[in-house]
């Protein structure tokens, strides 16, 4: 646990120091859970939604895309459920005045069972060796088999307390689990309450005249009230989709670990619309269509799973979560909804406008059903960023950190260097620059020796370094180094736009989805 609370204080001390991610408003002492993307930050984030927009819009012709706007009507809410049903489950602590999500609170305490369980296999391929079976270890080993019992239990008794909204049996949970405030120590708790996640705001002139509003809690809701504009005017045949990444706000109560949950952060939501009794074949399809896109990055297989959900939400008949191995553990990345015809139905109901789709291979308006994919743009890139921030033993006995950001996300793909400052080489370094900065991403550095410098992108995350020295006046070849395996290669000049294409091009990235 000490390990991975360092761990995670390098990846948000790096995400600073290297112009990442700030704190919002830092000169005020900050503001909680809300963040600022830095020079870097805002270059990777676009290059995750830009990733995303082309698997998801580009290369599907039924699906488009759209960008609503932030404010709706609040009717809108009210016909989605959220008025009602968008809450957490909240507790005090008493003592320390501090306030938790109760769910989050036995959840941890499940987390923490479930880093036992990963310690003794630890212990137990270090003694096996070559010979260890992880299945029939986790099958078989009473102690662990004992730990993943009690977790299954206590997870399946808070999920049903939940779904029957049986909030004293979850206090009652918490206390027979003899759950402390992480805070003080303390077990002093209060009543568990629900806590609705919406921000309210006010549009009009005059008090006596504003109207209540809502900042949307999800992107979701401005694709269904926009269906059928969208079907009617783009001439799209169900099944089809509609795309959007967009803000979206929730006044979470535990608004800890960095961007994993903030107030303020961006989805990247596609809900596809198709014909009712089709949503097992399409939710299926699209579990493992996102999984590909997750895994088309080389991040690792073992660094992802699925999580079905127990407890559905108000408007689901099937989910799942892909969950990122964190730094603190595996949490959610990405939701997976069957989402029925709940959410046209209730604006239909609401609207009093028909929200109804003409089937003409059916001869037969209905409305579709949903199946959505949500994934939260700063949650992948915490994922991200934290999964390429590496500390690397060198032979020489030193240790670098590097960034292996995929190549294809990286800010910026490549540095120039002259190798001194002087002898018509930064002219030369410049001349590089201007040639590659229609293509991609290209900063220039002369400050400090060459090895510091490779240090300095590494760090950063750049997947090039190019050094020009005396040579390259003679010869117009340069150094290319690989930031990866630092491996360097002489290169005619001309080349280097290529060998940098062909590592960053997006289409090749892409294609190993297919
Ligand atoms: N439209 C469905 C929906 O909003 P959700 O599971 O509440 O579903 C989808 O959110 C995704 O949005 C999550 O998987 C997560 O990646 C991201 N997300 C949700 N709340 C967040 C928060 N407070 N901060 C950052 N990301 C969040």
């Amino acid at each position: 646990m000490a390990k991975q609370e360092d761990d995670f204080k390098k990846v948000i001390s790096h995400a600073k120091e290297y112009g990442y991610v700030f704190q919002s408003s830092e000169i005020y002492d900050g503001l909680s859970a809300v963040y600022d993307y830095a020079q870097n930050g805002a270059e990777l984030k676009k290059n995750i939604r830009e990733y995303w927009w082309k698997a998801m819009v580009q290369l599907n012709d039924n699906i488009v895309g759209l960008d609503a706007a932030i404010f709706m009507h609040p009717t809108t809410w009210k016909a989605s459920g959220h008025v009602d049903a968008f809450s957490d489950p909240l507790i005090d602590n008493k003592d320390s005045k501090k306030r938790y999500r109760a769910d989050v609170l036995v959840e941890d305490y499940v987390a923490k069972i479930e880093g036992k369980i990963e310690k003794e296999v630890k212990k137990a391929t270090k003694r096996f060796g070559d010979a260890f079976d992880k299945e029939q270890f986790l099958a078989t080993n009473q102690r662990v088999v004992d730990y993943q019992e009690k977790a299954t239990t206590i997870l399946k008794r808070l999920g049903k307390s939940l779904e029957k909204e049986d909030l004293a049996d979850v206090k009652k949970l918490i206390e027979e689990l003899e759950i402390a405030c992480p805070m003080s120590g303390s077990k002093n708790w209060t009543d568990v309450k629900q806590f609705n996640l919406m921000f309210g705001t006010k549009l009009g002139a005059s008090a006596e005249t504003a109207m209540d509003l809502y900042l949307r809690p999800e992107t979701a809701q401005g694709i269904f009230v926009n269906f059928l504009n969208v079907q009617k005017t783009s001439r799209m045949k169900i099944p089809f989709g509609i795309a959007q990444t967009g803000k979206a706000f929730r006044n979470e109560i535990v608004a800890r670990q960095f961007i994993f949950r903030m107030r303020e952060f961006e989805q990247m939501e596609m809900q596809f619309f198709i014909k009712p009794g089709s949503q097992k074949e399409w939710y299926g399809h699209w579990k493992e269509h996102r999984m590909k896109w997750h895994l088309s990055l080389g991040m690792g297989e073992d660094n992802y799973r699925f999580h079905d959900h127990e407890k559905l939400a108000h408007y689901a008949d099937a989910a799942a979560d892909i969950e990122f191995r964190f730094p603190f553990g595996f949490k959610e990345l990405e939701g997976i909804h069957s989402r029925t015809d709940f959410d046209l139905s209730k604006h239909q109901e609401f609207s009093g406008k028909k929200l109804q789709y003409f089937d003409t291979d059916e001869n037969k308006n209905y409305v579709p059903y949903v199946v959505e994919t949500s994934i939260g743009l700063d949650r992948m890139f915490l994922a991200v960023f934290s999964n390429s921030l590496q500390e690397e033993e060198l032979e020489n006995g030193t240790t670098r950190t590097v960034l292996k950001l995929p190549a294809v996300l990286a800010p910026t793909k490549a540095a120039v260097f002259p190798l001194v400052k002087k002898d018509g080489l930064p002219e030369l370094a410049h001349e590089i620059i201007d040639d590659l900065k229609w293509d991609f991403n290209v900063l220039y550095d002369q400050k400090d020796a060459v090895g510091r410098r490779y240090r300095r992108q590494d760090a950063n995350g750049t997947p090039f370094c190019i050094t020009v020295d005396h040579q390259s006046l003679e010869d117009k070849t340069v150094t290319i180094r690989h930031r990866d395996t630092m491996e360097q290669q002489r290169v005619a000049i001309s080349d280097v736009k290529s060998i940098i294409h062909k590592e960053v091009d997006m289409k090749s990235w892409l294609m190993k989805m297919k």
